[in-house]
């Protein structure tokens, strides 16, 4: 059986700078990684900040049709009020080597890092960070011309899932302690101790306050579609976990899927599914096609989260601007990318508009502290900076070429 997609979707893969370029010495994350014990450094990363042309035109040559990656505030902003119009022009033509390929570029003006000053003045809570973020919007439409997908912030419920437990940490004296655990007096019982369990809602508010600005100045200054990226859990209850699913469901994920009500488009990310009890998430148990970053196989998950998205958004039209597997196992990432997009033609004949399917990641590249994770369609050698295409890339653009999938007998490239 085949499944074909509308004309003009998207089929591509995404990237963040701070995963990928290398040497983001201004940024909060690099500080972070020098002062976190038991992390990797991002160091020189896939120096695709030099090497960018290459990894687009193997996106293009693949058959994908588009590229998502971000823009560097910090290099943008190294120094509050300090502008590079050199980074600037890097950027651009980063997004003129879209067009030259024929690829889309969806740009992400901010992808989990802020610059290092922005972070010492109090970060996302400080009483300026929106009129700060704005000033470095405003600078980054400057360059956006032709561009038409432009998301304000990757994933701010993560952002905020982070910043909830930072704060709660600093409560109880530096020390994490589980919420959960605590309220049901079983200190032994630290299974359901999930650092990013929760999310303070009143972060959530302040996040679409400050995405509502920063649209509202790409709205004015650019032709672009404007949205944010969330990062959807696709959680389930087990009986008896129903209250706890919406009370960590609200302020982890629909306060922001609220919030892209009146946004063009809302980009939906979701790679594993996870169930809900009385006392919070249920971790995933042990499996041999568990992930390397520890969650269960669960290509259903991009199916679930954006029928979820489109029922709490009121139907915004969604992209998937991240879907994809950490796993050494090329062939599971094909199966699993596969399956995914079975489930999601699946929401499209329910009715649900989706424009398009961006892969997480175009590049085997820095997880946040660690390099083992491999998500990547794209192996690097991180000594050399060699790019070597698995065939999860070739399987993917056939994809795309087709603008259809095969449902059947389809098990490689
Ligand atoms: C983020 C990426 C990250 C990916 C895989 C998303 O939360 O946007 O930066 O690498 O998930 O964990």
């Amino acid at each position: 059986m085949t499944t074909t997609f509308p004309d003009g979707f998207l089929w591509g893969a995404a990237t963040a700078g701070h995963q990928i370029e290398g040497n983001n010495v201004n940024s909060d994350w690099w500080a972070r990684e020098q002062s976190m014990p038991g992390m990797e450094l991002s160091g020189d990363a896939c120096d695709s900040y030099h090497r960018y042309r290459e990894d687009i035109a193997l996106l293009a040559d693949a058959g994908l049709t588009s590229y998502r990656f971000s823009l560097e505030w910090s290099r943008i902003e190294p120094v509050q009020g300090h502008v590079s119009r050199a980074e600037l022009a890097h950027y651009r033509r980063m997004i003129e080597c879209c067009f030259e390929h024929g690829v889309t570029p969806v740009v992400t003006l901010q992808h989990f890092t802020t610059p290092q000053w922005f972070a010492e003045r109090g970060g996302w809570l400080a009483p300026d960070a929106s009129e700060r973020f704005q000033a470095y919007v405003a600078e980054a439409t400057t360059i956006l011309e032709g561009v038409e997908w432009v998301v304000t912030m990757n994933e701010p419920n993560m952002q905020a899932a982070i910043m909830t437990a930072m704060r709660r940490m600093q409560q109880a004296g530096g020390q994490w302690q589980s919420p959960t655990v605590e309220a049901e007096g079983e200190p032994e019982q630290q299974t359901h101790s999930d650092f990013l369990t929760y999310a303070d809602p009143e972060i959530g508010q302040t996040f679409t306050a400050i995405h509502h600005a920063a649209r509202a100045i790409v709205r004015e200054r650019t032709g672009a579609k404007v949205g944010w990226t969330i990062a959807a859990g696709a959680l389930t209850a087990v009986p008896g976990g129903e209250e706890k699913l919406l009370e960590i469901r609200y302020g982890k994920e629909d306060v922001y899927w609220e919030g892209s009500r009146g946004d063009d488009f809302v980009g939906v990310q979701a790679y594993s599914s996870q169930q809900v009890d009385a006392r919070g998430l249920v971790p995933h148990p042990p499996h041999p096609d568990n992930t390397l970053v520890g969650t269960a196989y669960r290509p259903d998950a991009l199916a679930m989260a954006v029928r979820h998205a489109w029922e709490v958004t009121g139907g915004v039209p969604v992209l998937i601007t991240e879907n994809g597997i950490a796993t050494a196992d090329d062939e599971q990432r094909i199966r699993y990318t596969r399956e995914a997009l079975e489930g999601l033609s699946g929401t499209m004949e329910d009715g649900v508009d989706v424009r398009g399917y961006l892969h997480w990641s175009l590049l085997d590249n820095f997880e946040w502290g660690h390099w083992e994770p491999t998500f990547g369609l794209i192996a690097i050698d991180r000594e050399t900076f060699v790019r070597t295409p698995k065939p999860s890339l070739a399987w993917l653009g056939g994809v795309a070429r087709l603008n259809a999938l095969d449902t059947v007998g389809v098990t490689g490239a």
